[in-house]
């Protein structure tokens, strides 16, 4: 098995799909492993220390494509300006790829049927399922770890008064007040956060478990009074509230939301736009100077009004639809996610090559092209096949 390793092309992409110390595993599995020069730079894992691990530095990313058989990254394949050619176009028949795809989100469509067409083995680990037996492979729960605590710093730094109770010599600075919307990983993780930093942190959920997490996360219960019957779904996952419950449910939370300094929308439902909680009217109840982040942007985001992508003020608050934030915590969640690859490729590997068991849950999950068709259930389905 040769593992190739090659620099994120993504604008401002400082991610990289192994660390030094993944790279020194893959080598004890028998695998060759080359990683396009400065992979790592970005995340702080310099070159030296991937030689030092065993790997070949290769300094023109066409010739780590050509040489690979199994290709590791984190961005969806993407078209490389300075080559002047899609990453596709450098890929082989009978690749193997692993990386994020989301390959039902119609912006990748015509990409995945490019990858089926050139005969690449693609693997999407969003496809990877959360039961316990996939957990030390589930990149995208690190990476909701990761913007959880980020995006909570990230509302911190912007926030223009203190979040913790101060007393000092001019009087008593009451500590900020802190409402996480969908405590599911990334909720949790922004929830104790944003407690480390001395909030009065505030948690809603739908599904029974969240509404557990809040408890557990040390913060006060929103009760947003939808039965679980109409919350949860198939595997435990939140389901799409009806209409009428929605907007009950943001009848309640409008009670609470002026009280608010901070608010972090994290909601989702798998495969779905993610539900407006907040809305315009909303925010204009909030006291100027107050924060909303919205990490479920990517799903159309959980408040009306937040901008995709980017930080704009509007009515006086604040609202981070900053994308991609994992991306600016790079050696941490470079970290995680070159250890979630790592147990994948160990999962999918017998006698140093992979060999993919096309019964197991897992793969048949993740799989996304194989033998020159698209194989993935969410792809096919939202492309109407
Ligand atoms: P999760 O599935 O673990 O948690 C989502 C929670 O939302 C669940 O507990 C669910 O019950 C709850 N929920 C659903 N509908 C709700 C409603 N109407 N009211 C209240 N709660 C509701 O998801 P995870 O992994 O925590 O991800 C959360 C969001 O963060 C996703 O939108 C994901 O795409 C996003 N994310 C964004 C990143 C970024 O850089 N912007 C990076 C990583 C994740």
């Amino acid at each position: 098995m040769i593992i190739g390793i090659p620099k994120e092309i993504m604008h401002e992409e400082d991610r990289v799909a192994a660390t030094p110390e993944t790279v020194a595993e893959y080598v004890k599995l028998g695998a060759t492993v080359l990683v396009e020069k400065n992979a790592g730079a970005g995340a702080f894992y310099p070159d030296a220390d991937y030689v030092a691990a065993g790997a070949e530095i290769i300094d023109d990313v066409e010739d780590l494509y050509a040489k690979a058989s199994v290709i590791l990254k984190v961005k969806e394949p993407l078209f490389n300006d300075a080559k002047g050619k899609h990453e596709i176009e450098m890929m082989h028949e009978g690749q193997y790829l692993i990386t994020f795809i989301h390959p039902a989100s119609p912006v990748n469509w015509q990409m995945v049927k490019d990858m089926a067409a050139k005969g690449v083995i693609s693997i999407t680990l969003d496809g990877i399922p959360r039961i316990s037996r996939a957990q030390s492979m589930d990149a995208l729960s690190s990476m909701s770890t990761c913007a959880g605590y980020k995006g909570m710093i990230m509302a911190a730094d912007r926030l223009p008064w203190f979040i913790p109770n101060i007393m000092c010599a001019a009087g008593q600075i009451r500590p900020a007040k802190a409402l996480v919307l969908g405590v599911g990983v990334a909720g949790m993780r922004a929830l104790t956060t944003a407690k480390s930093l001395g909030a009065q942190t505030y948690g809603a959920d739908i599904r029974p478990m969240g509404q557990e997490s809040v408890g557990a996360c040390g913060a006060k219960l929103i009760d947003v009074e939808v039965p679980a019957e109409l919350a949860v779904g198939p595997g435990g996952y939140a389901l799409r509230l009806p209409d009428d419950v929605l907007k009950h449910e943001q009848e309640v939370l409008a009670k609470v939301v002026p009280e608010m300094d901070i608010i972090f929308c994290s909601s989702l439902i798998p495969g779905k736009l993610a539900p407006i909680l907040i809305t315009e009217e909303m925010v204009k109840t909030m006291k100027p100077g107050s924060v909303i982040v919205d990490i479920a942007i990517d799903q159309g985001g959980n408040c009306e009004i937040t901008p995709k992508g980017g930080i704009e003020q509007k009515h006086g608050v604040t609202i981070i639809g900053t994308k991609n934030i994992p991306g600016i915590l790079p050696t941490s969640s470079t970290w995680m996610f070159a250890n979630n690859m790592l147990e994948l490729v160990k999962f999918m590997t017998k006698d140093g090559e992979i060999a993919l068991d096309m019964d197991d849950e897992i793969i048949k999950s993740a799989l996304t092209t194989i033998d020159g068709k698209i194989v993935h259930a969410g792809a096919l389905e939202a492309m109407g096949e």
